[in-house]
């Protein structure tokens, strides 16, 4: 997830950039640039790292001029470095642009661009816009736009520039945001609002293959294939601190709400469901020994632990490999019996854990290959590990993991796929089947958001216990354990995930209305069992708090509160279970006053042993 701006009018259009990148550098931070035209030269300026390294590149040089283009970038396709940073170029040097989403497929279309002369100096998806515009540039940049994104499939939100047209900057958005902003004689065009709140409250939000041209005179929105479009002008009612994180009160509800276009962003162009394939780039380098590993061992700490509990499930039962799985922290101080023949799956958010950066070495001592599952791009383990799988969550604010697991579960799917295919263990037919599923999980996710407010009324009855178990079986165990670290890491609640079969094993003894319990309990092959440890706890005068499957009226006659989710595929219902579990921490936390982005004692990444 990126951040663009544009802006053309009466200001100086450098500062105008600079401070709407520092209003986008939620959507991503890794590097940054500016294109401006100045006494008719286009200067283009791109550093690594935050704005305030651009802005250091910038001090001093002469800046001027009323129109130009902004990025700031969260990587997906290319490390961060100043040669991937945005705006790119065409060969001209004379055309610019920048962009946030995915281009599915880059990889044909730089192969054809190249093969026809156009010179690539940057490793993104992105370049290959730049040079498809310069290929249709005949004095109409507008034109060239359209004709270039009639070849582009994935998600873009562009805006490009020209020289040789330099009253206009063209945006123009499939699947990823773009909004305009409409001020006094001055016109803005970037990913969201919190860009534009300084300049106008007054904004037009583009739809999907739209195209919009801002100039001194105003905005036109026409389709991509070139018909008017008259669009309703909506003011802003919002204060600039709650435009920041989207007109959510937290950072971690806006990323809860985020996960839908996380999970659809981690599966785009990774797949072909026609063909019952999984392509997954950056796994050249452990690609011919997959099909010969003989055991699957998996590191990584807290949620991402729990991440790694699910794939033990979707590794074993899709491709039919021993799994392990170990804390980073434990795994490290082993004696360990690792061989060549072992894969090691680290999965890490930051990509900068320092238990799991150890873990990872200490692996690769052993002789192990290593493929991670990773959310920042060019982080310290995906740059020392064989194979790197991103998620493409973009940046993930709050301290309290969300989006970034349920990108995890949905990548480490994916793996599943991937491996069980390359081991012959899954044919087309079947990643067919099982695609599908995963397929409809970014709706599916989409009506399980709606329960919130059903939630929110939960806490109100429960927010002021003390103790929480969390019960699951089987692939839903692992949840248990993530709905229970939610609530204890920003409410300050002691909570507990258990497995539902060892209430009888001690756990039970802890039973009374005064410790709600909650059980994951959607339909599957453990439903009767569940159903069973409910009973055992009210039988013992417990209060139980159930998640389930939607019409499961059985289940939900027999608890005192429920939460109803949409049915799929036992594999994929994890993705859709932890989302009331994350609201419920997060309405109770806020109910009790808690610094819900930014919890008491906790880092967002720890770099530490
Ligand atoms: C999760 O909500 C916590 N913030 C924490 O457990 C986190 O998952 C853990 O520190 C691992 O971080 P990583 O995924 O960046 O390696």
């Amino acid at each position: 997830m990126c951040g663009i701006i544009g802006y053309v009018g009466p200001k100086n259009v450098v500062p105008v950039l600079l401070d709407g990148l520092k209003r986008l550098e939620y959507r991503g931070y890794d590097s940054a640039g500016v294109a401006f035209l100045h006494q008719e030269a286009l200067q283009i300026y791109r550093s690594v790292g935050k704005i305030k390294e651009l802005e250091n590149t910038l001090w001093g040089k002469e800046l001027g001029g009323d129109i130009g283009v902004g990025h700031t970038r969260w990587a997906t396709h290319g490390r961060p470095s100043e040669a991937n940073a945005h705006p790119l170029v065409d060969c001209t040097g004379e055309l610019v642009l920048v962009h946030n989403g995915i281009i599915e497929n880059y990889v044909p279309l730089k192969e054809k661009l190249a093969a026809e002369g156009h010179r690539f100096t940057s490793d993104t998806d992105t370049e290959v816009i730049v040079h498809l515009i310069e290929k249709y540039l005949e004095g109409d940049l507008e034109e060239a736009v359209r004709h270039a994104l009639k070849e582009v499939s994935g998600a873009y939100a562009i805006a490009a520039m020209w020289k040789g047209d330099p009253d206009r900057i063209v945006g123009a958005r499939s699947s990823s945001p773009l909004v305009v902003g409409l001020g006094e004689g001055e016109f803005l065009i970037a990913s969201d609002i919190p860009a534009l709140i300084a300049h106008t409250r007054n904004v037009l939000f583009l739809e999907d293959q739209e195209i919009a041209v801002i100039s001194r005179e105003g905005v036109m929105i026409t389709t991509l294939e070139g018909d008017p479009v008259q669009r309703t002008v909506e003011r802003i009612p919002w204060s600039p601190i709650l435009v920041e994180k989207g007109g959510y009160k937290h950072f971690m509800l806006k990323e809860i709400y985020e996960q839908p276009r996380a999970i659809r962003d981690t599966i785009l162009g990774r797949y072909s469901l026609e063909a019952g394939e999984i392509y997954l780039d950056g796994m050249e380098e452990v690609e011919e020994i997959l099909p010969l590993v003989q055991r699957v061992v998996l590191v990584a700490c807290g949620t991402s632990w729990h991440a790694a509990l699910v794939a033990k499930f979707l590794l074993e039962e899709l491709c039919r490999v021993p799994v392990e799985v170990d804390y980073s922290s434990e795994f490290r101080y082993r004696d360990l019996i690792l061989d060549p023949s072992t894969l090691v799956l680290t999965i890490s958010q930051s990509g900068e854990t320092l238990d799991t950066l150890v873990a990872l070495r200490e692996a690769k001592r052993h002789g192990c290959r290593i493929v991670s599952v990773v959310n920042v791009v060019g982080s310290s383990i995906a740059r020392e590990s064989d194979g790197v799988l991103y998620t493409h969550a973009g940046p993930e604010i709050g301290v309290a993991s969300t989006k970034a697991f349920t990108a995890q579960l949905t990548a480490l799917y994916l793996f599943a796929l991937y491996l069980g295919r390359r081991r012959g263990v899954l044919d087309a037919a079947r990643v067919q089947e099982l695609l599908a599923g995963l397929l409809r999980l970014p709706q599916l996710a989409e009506e399980t958001l709606q329960s919130d407010g059903v939630i929110e009324r939960l806490c109100h009855r429960y927010a002021q216990h003390t103790d929480f178990l969390f019960l699951g079986r089987g692939i839903h165990y692992p949840i248990a354990l993530e709905g229970a670290l939610k609530l204890k890491e920003i409410s300050y609640i002691h909570a507990e995930g258990y497995p539902a079969g060892e209430m009888k094993h001690g756990p039970i003894a802890l039973i009374d209305s005064r410790m709600p319990v909650l059980v994951l309990a959607p339909q599957g092959r453990t439903h009767a069992k569940i159903l069973a440890n409910i009973q055992e706890v009210k039988a013992r005068g417990g209060v139980v708090i159930a998640v389930g499957t939607q019409g499961d009226t059985d289940l939900f006659s027999r608890v005192d509160d429920y939460v109803a989710m949409p049915a799929t595929s036992p594999h994929l219902s994890p993705i859709l279970s932890v989302i009331p579990l994350q609201l419920l921490a997060y309405h109770i936390a806020v109910h009790k006053g808690c610094d819900v982005d930014q919890p008491r004692n906790l880092a967002k990444s720890v770099t530490v042993e």
